[in-house]
């Protein structure tokens, strides 16, 4: 048998790292720059897809902007997202059904911008036709005049959509 030469005996291999899956933090809805301003803040909250939502993101938009010095933006954000949320209930859960929309306001050095997740992979906005006489489909061309802009939509395959609506400060 060949007499092996002296010297230090190598290493053992280093095993590949095998990578740690950790849970991330909560995916937060919507692009990542909606404005072309400096993001400051934001934040994000749940609600239930039931007739009531819209009044508690009413509320809770009211007290955010307090908080974030910006109370006569209140009424603009309150009516986008009124109606944002008011589709998600109305128009991304099936009549009965219980989910859960998402929104995320962002506070931007030149806007504010309103991000309504919902469950549903429907990305067709569809603002309707002018129509005098109907009682509703006025939602997303009230958005559009206090934008500047109509909202945009966001699919993500298989986790539902964003609808985006940025509302731009300094107009108030
Ligand atoms: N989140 C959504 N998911 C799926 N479809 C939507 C969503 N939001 C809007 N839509 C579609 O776009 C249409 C127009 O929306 P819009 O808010 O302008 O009117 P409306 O919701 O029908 O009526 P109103 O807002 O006046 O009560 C809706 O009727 C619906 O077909
Ligand atoms: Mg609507």
């Amino acid at each position: 048998m060949p007499k092996l030469p002296p010297g230090p005996i190598p290493a053992p291999m280093p095993k590949a790292p095998v990578p740690v899956q950790r849970p991330g933090p909560p995916r937060l809805p919507g692009p990542r720059r909606p404005s072309a301003g400096q993001l400051i803040a934001g934040c994000a909250q749940q609600f239930a897809t039931t007739p009531t939502a819209a009044g508690w993101a009413r509320r809770h938009v009211a007290d955010v902007l307090a908080r974030w010095g910006l109370p006569e933006l209140a009424d603009d954000c309150c009516l986008v997202v009124s109606e944002l949320v008011g589709n998600a209930v109305q128009h991304a859960v099936p009549v009965g059904g219980l989910a859960v929309c998402r929104l995320v306001l962002k506070l931007y050095t030149d806007a504010v911008s309103v991000e309504v997740w919902d469950p549903s992979p429907d990305t067709g906005l569809r603002p309707r036709k002018e129509d005098v006489l109907s009682e509703s489909g006025r939602g997303l061309a009230i958005v559009a005049a206090l934008c500047g802009a109509p909202p945009a939509v966001f699919a993500m395959p298989g986790e539902g959509k964003t609808v985006v609506a940025v509302l731009p400060r300094g107009l108030v």
